[in-house]
């Protein structure tokens, strides 16, 4: 398997995604609330990028609930803000979800040309790898960074989960990532840029929750053709 790490999200054009397995990681916090909503029992997200476009889809059904935030903040009007904490221990029967978020759910829809892509967390990471082990496509990780510029805590997700792989394989942004994974504690992400910027906003239990490595069994998959994701487990 080879293995590559795009280290700015405004970089992916330069990476070939056709055929590809596209993992794509927002640790700081969309692909973590997406994971969390989805294991309480949501069946399915649908990312947008832009408010109108979420509140459009509302119009047109008003079943559908929406998520999002913008500056870390719920956008107003929305069901959800962007918080995993505002899912997780909660037992939903079914729902589906709406997103829009700064980062996560561009790098999602970035992430299209790609035979098959996954959505990651440190929370999922080991459910993640053995995914991608079974798959054993090509891997390209496309981390949703923060406004377009690199992310610690997303390459460092990245870092994880390729050490977890066995990789024939590895372009110079994943041999990067993996020594930011191998050399870096975990408990340092806080300090990243934005996680910085939700200390500011008291969000520490959602930085906690979100650097929890390896504690879920589930695997995200979002098909570009119907633009839904949905829950896979894997263990
Ligand atoms: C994003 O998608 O930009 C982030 O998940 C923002 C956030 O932390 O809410």
């Amino acid at each position: 398997m080879r293995v590559e790490v795009i280290l700015s999200p405004d970089e992916v054009g330069h990476h070939d995604l056709c055929g590809k397995t596209c993992v794509v990681m927002d640790v700081f916090r969309f692909s973590t609330t997406v994971l969390t909503a989805l294991e309480a029992g949501m069946e399915r997200f649908f990312p947008v990028n832009d408010v109108a476009e979420a509140q459009r889809m509302k119009n047109e059904n008003p079943k559908y609930l929406l998520a999002g935030e913008r500056n870390a903040v719920k956008i107003p009007g929305f069901d959800f803000g962007n918080s995993p904490l505002e899912h997780y221990g909660k037992s939903y029967t079914g729902g589906e979800l709406v997103c829009s978020t700064t980062n996560g759910t561009k790098a999602v829809q970035a992430a299209q040309g790609a035979a098959q892509v996954v959505l990651a967390s440190l929370r999922s990471a080991q459910a993640v790898a053995a995914f991608l082990e079974r798959s054993g496509r090509d891997v390209v990780f496309l981390p949703a960074g923060l406004e377009g510029k690199f992310s610690l805590e997303d390459t460092w997700c990245a870092g994880l989960i390729a050490s977890l792989l066995a990789v024939r394989e590895w372009d110079d942004g994943a041999k990067a990532a993996r020594l930011l994974y191998e050399h870096t504690p975990v408990d340092a992400l806080v300090d990243s840029a934005h996680g910085r910027r939700l200390q500011a906003l008291g969000l520490w239990d959602d930085l906690r929750f979100c650097l929890e490595c390896s504690v879920s069994p589930g695997v995200v998959i979002w098909e570009p053709q119907t633009g839904w994701g949905a829950l896979v487990r894997e263990r």
